[in-house]
């Protein structure tokens, strides 16, 4: 009986066990499936701590005994923090599980520009020091670490980073540790980040890392063209991840599947699986949508469909190098619509940059299985490249019905290829040897 009662046990954690980890809500039109939305009973309001929207008080101390109350008189159904109309100036804070971060039609949560005394964190041990300068790194604006059940909402409230001070350290050089992120979860899942407007964020926008079952969906996030690094929303080591409905408009990758960095992503083994991306639109001078190059832990499953850019330097950009490891498997990119582009497509293997000199030059990344599906484009400068290794060839490269018009006519230029094998099927301008051949024309006929 006891025994009976164990191996039930044993085989629904087996099977859940494997359902988390080879089966994605992929195919489900909204995101909703992944976190549902909760209704919070208990509200309280910025103002009941001492909050003040006139955009010179300090809201630090409001912020902090706010949550400080929801973390510790605990409510059944968790509880709604609301922030009416005005402008919050506060220091970076720490969210807490089962709340509602509530941002009225109005409300704006702006960052101070105290660089001095922005508190300091341990690097992500996949990065293994600041993705820009040795040692820790600012904590995001607004942080989650060990978190669940939170919701990030309300009525396209702004979150305001005043990055421009931090771009300039950048600029000059003067950075000591690198930049803060906009906003950032660590170790969480149960999240919900929707109808905010995030603005000028210090560094990059919204960051999920070792993250499950994030929604990110109806934002609008704003830096200029020029801003250094400012991307908009990557999930990193992170699974069930759903992005969609979002216009974003930053001076980095707009959203770029990531990681790990090197020895110390590869040593961290966590990967990032089961990403969907829709009906996402923007301009970015980088790439729209991206998987790398940090992809030391392996990025597989992911699903890129309705996109719209313009003004923007790559519409597609996979992206790692020697000494990542790791892999990129199964990703697809479909419905796309591009203008003004400088390359449509880019798969590389020599893209970013190290850690430090320990990286190991025999860890070469495994790149199969990238599927490119009705890729319209006008005024396309390249239309494409795709070089793999040498000593690690990309594999099941399909290319169907991408259709990329250039800005000069026949004279564009044409394809690059090397070091990959695949398959292309209606493709304008003609692709390479490598995807045309007739042997290859198979190997990738099960992703179409
Ligand atoms: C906020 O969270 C970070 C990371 O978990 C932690 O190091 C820091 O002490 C927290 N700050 C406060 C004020 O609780
Ligand atoms: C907020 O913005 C989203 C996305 O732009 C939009 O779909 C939604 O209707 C807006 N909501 C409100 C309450 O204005
Ligand atoms: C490929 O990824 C999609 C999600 O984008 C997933 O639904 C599908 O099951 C994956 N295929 C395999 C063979 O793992």
């Amino acid at each position: 009986m006891f025994r009976a009662l164990a191996s039930i046990l044993v085989c629904c954690f087996f099977l859940e066990a494997s359902f988390w980890s080879h089966i994605c809500y992929g195919n489900l039109i909204t995101c909703s499936g992944i976190v549902p939305m909760r209704y919070r009973n208990d509200k309280i309001s910025i103002t009941d701590f001492g909050g003040v929207g006139d955009g010179n008080t300090l809201n630090t101390k409001a912020f902090q005994e706010a949550i400080y109350r929801i973390q510790h008189l605990r409510r059944r159904g968790g509880t709604l923090l609301y922030v009416p109309p005005g402008v919050y100036l506060t220091d970076s804070f720490n969210l807490t599980s089962h709340m509602t971060l509530y941002l009225a039609r109005g409300a704006v949560i702006k960052a101070t520009q105290d660089t001095w005394n922005w508190p300091l964190i341990a690097p992500l041990p996949s990065y293994g020091r600041g993705r820009e300068r040795p040692g820790g790194r600012y904590m995001s604006f607004i942080h989650g670490d060990g978190l669940h059940d939170v919701m990030i909402t309300g009525e396209n409230g702004t979150i305001d980073g005043q990055g421009g001070i931090w771009w300039n350290m950048w600029r000059q050089g003067s950075l000591q540790f690198t930049r803060p992120n906009l906003v950032e979860f660590v170790n969480s899942r149960g999240i919900i980040i929707s109808n905010v407007i995030f603005k000028n964020s210090p560094f990059w926008n919204i960051h999920p890392v070792y993250c499950s079952n994030v929604v990110i969906r109806y934002v609008t996030i704003l830096a200029p063209p020029d801003s250094p690094n400012t991307d908009g929303i990557d999930p990193d080591s992170s699974s069930n991840v759903c992005i969609e409905d979002s216009f974003i408009s930053t001076g980095d990758d707009l959203v770029a599947v990531k990681s790990g960095w090197d020895e110390y992503g590869i040593a961290y083994g966590r990967p990032s699986s089961c990403i969907t991306i829709r009906r996402v639109t923007g301009s970015s001078p980088f790439a729209g949508i991206a998987v790398g190059s940090e992809t030391s832990g392996g990025v597989e499953n992911v699903l890129a469909e309705n996109i719209v850019l313009y003004n923007t330097g790559i519409g597609v950009n996979v992206k790692t190098n020697i000494g990542r490891g790791g892999f990129i498997k199964n990703i697809t990119v479909s419905e796309v619509f591009m203008e003004n582009v400088r390359t449509g497509i880019r798969i590389a293997g020599d893209t970013g940059d190290h850690p430090d000199n320990n990286f190991n030059p025999n860890a070469l990344p495994y790149v199969k299985g990238i599927t490119l599906k009705n890729i319209w484009g006008v005024n396309v400068h390249q239309a494409g490249s795709i070089q793999g290794l040498k000593n690690a060839p990309f594999t099941g490269i399909c290319l169907s019905k991408v259709n990329l018009r250039s800005t000069t006519g026949p004279r564009s230029p044409p394809w690059k290829c090397s070091d990959v094998s695949g398959a292309a099927i209606e493709v304008s301008p003609w692709p390479c040897a490598e995807l045309t051949s007739p042997q290859q024309s198979g190997s990738c006929a099960s992703h179409f």
